[in-house]
């Protein structure tokens, strides 16, 4: 999430803003790191969930094994696509970076984005292109959404801090929020009508019960970001209230709580049993 959330935001949000630029391409940079990481352990943790055995952690062909499945294309992909970025970002940090930075880091962008089109019920339920592309394009709306409103809580207090102008940047995300938002929810229905054979799986379901917490989580968070988009930015558009502008601070602090927590619950529901 932080890797292509990050990205949409250097984009989008901050562009012709070095001072936040430099700040939120160390981030996506640490984020490609991160990724990478996780990306390693998790095939590493499949070779020993498949083999039972704590040895497995370093035995090559158990990992060959692991690996030789879509779920090893999936960390393969988030491996690569998180060292590409990490790469890409590391050395534009400090200076503008050139075109060849930029489309080395969408590239790195693009793998971790398609490694969504090989896991989870992705690959077991429902026609599979259809499927691949509902995925791919939900965990993309996703992370642009979830991502970026972590980045916009983090730029809020630092304008806070330097008496910077927020508003210009809070319109700019507002608007790429509602539309992540949107493609989020139409193409999560999707991948949930392929995932569950009758309605009340909804509720007689493991994965259906989670999938209703988490979707009450995005409404919260949903919630929380219309009442900044209609209420506290239009007031903070009329008159520098210091009042308005600490609650819209707060506000994207529990947007962003809200939304890693619907992360932690969607790592659940990939795993979860659909019968
Ligand atoms: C109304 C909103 C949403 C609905 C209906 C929805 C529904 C779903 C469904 C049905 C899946 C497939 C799960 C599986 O394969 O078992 C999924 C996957 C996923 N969702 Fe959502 N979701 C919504 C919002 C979000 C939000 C806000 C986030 C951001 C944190 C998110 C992150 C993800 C990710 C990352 C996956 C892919 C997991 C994977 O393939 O590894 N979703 N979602």
């Amino acid at each position: 999430m932080g890797v292509v959330g990050g990205l949409a935001f250097l984009a989008f949000i901050v562009r012709g803003e070095p001072l936040d630029s430099d700040r939120v391409r160390r981030w996506v940079s640490g984020n490609g790191i991160v990724l990478t990481a996780s990306a390693a352990v998790a095939a590493l943790n499949r070779a020993v969930v498949i083999e039972r055995e704590w040895s497995a952690f370093w035995s090559p062909d158990e990992i060959a094994d692991a690996v030789s499945t879509q779920f090893g294309v999936a960390a393969g992909l988030r491996l690569l696509g998180g060292l590409v970025v990490a790469l890409a970002l590391f050395r534009a940090v400090a200076n503008s970076p050139r075109m060849a930075t930029v489309v080395t880091a969408l590239i790195g962008g693009a793998l971790v984005i398609a490694s969504f089109a090989f896991d989870g019920h992705t690959v077991t339920e429902g026609p599979r292109w259809l499927h691949s592309i509902a995925s791919v394009s939900h965990a993309s709306a996703a992370a642009v959404w979830s991502g970026g409103v972590v980045l916009l809580a983090d730029l809020l207090w630092r304008r806070h801090r330097r008496g910077a102008d927020v508003f210009r940047p809070l319109m700019r995300f507002s608007r790429m929020a509602a539309t992540a938002l949107v493609l989020a929810g139409v193409a999560g229905t999707v991948m949930a009508i392929f995932v569950l054979d009758r309605f009340p799986d909804l509720w007689s379901t493991q994965w259906g019960r989670l999938l209703l917490a988490k979707i009450a989580l995005v409404a919260v968070a949903a919630a929380i970001g219309g009442h900044n988009r209609w209420v506290l930015i239009p007031a903070v558009e009329q008159n520098e209230n210091a009042t308005v502008h600490q609650r819209l601070r707060r506000a994207a602090v529990i947007e962003a709580i809200a939304l890693m927590s619907v992360a932690v619950i969607t790592a659940f529901l990939v795993a979860a049993s659909a019968v």
